[in-house]
């Protein structure tokens, strides 16, 4: 399985996948990982690794269409059999999308469909959930929305910040990733409506 990384930080998930597989414990090989930001610890560390690191500052181009006619020139070369954000911070356009359908995976701390978008974590401390946790999610065009391949729960604690909340759930999302990718590498799957059926 191949697979390109797409990163815009810290890149925690990537090497969370990049040790599975030097591990033994997932059978992949990470042919790219691109970043939008050429400060991101993610690609330095993907560099370190030896792996084929590309940074696409987006700052550099005119507009969004521009930079991921880029990105996807990329990622055409590369030849993934799956996409992974790990911490991408753009928006991907519908064409982009489309161009990649049930090809785009990404991971996101909260159980959707609850507390889509930005500061997940923070929204379920202040919403009082008790239990909250990770998906990993086929991408489509709306944010945060795509069908759900695997989901982990944390309990959320009386004391909880924020921050105490990312940190439980960023423990149960390395484990994520590396489970859906193992499930979509070595079982049959397809996805009828909104659900992703392994067989
Ligand atoms: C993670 O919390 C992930 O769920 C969200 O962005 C964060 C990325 O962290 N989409 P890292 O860069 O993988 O450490």
């Amino acid at each position: 399985m191949r697979l390109a990384i797409l990163l815009s930080g810290r890149g925690s998930n990537f090497v969370a996948i990049h040790d599975a597989i030097a591990r033994g414990v997932l059978a992949a090989d990470i042919v790219a990982v691109i970043s939008n930001r050429p400060e991101a610890p993610g690609i330095e560390r993907s560099r370190e690794l030896g792996l084929p690191a590309h940074v696409l500052d987006h700052h550099a181009y005119p507009n969004r269409v521009a930079h991921e006619e880029d990105v996807l020139r990329l990622l055409a070369e590369a030849e993934p059999d799956f996409i992974v954000l790990a911490g991408y911070m753009r928006l991907l356009s519908p064409t982009f999308v489309a161009a990649w359908p049930h090809r785009i995976l990404n991971i996101h701390p909260s159980l959707l469909p609850s507390f889509p978008g930005v500061d997940a974590q923070a929204q379920a401390v202040a919403y009082g959930v008790k239990v909250s946790g990770c998906t990993v999610h086929f991408v489509d065009e709306n944010l945060d929305a795509g069908p759900i391949i695997v989901q982990r729960t944390v309990p959320v604690l009386g004391d909880d910040t924020p921050e105490s909340l990312a940190a439980r759930i960023l423990e149960q999302e390395h484990q994520a990733y590396v489970e859906a990718l193992g499930m979509l590498a070595t079982s049959q799957w397809r996805v009828e409506g909104r659900r992703v059926l392994f067989s």
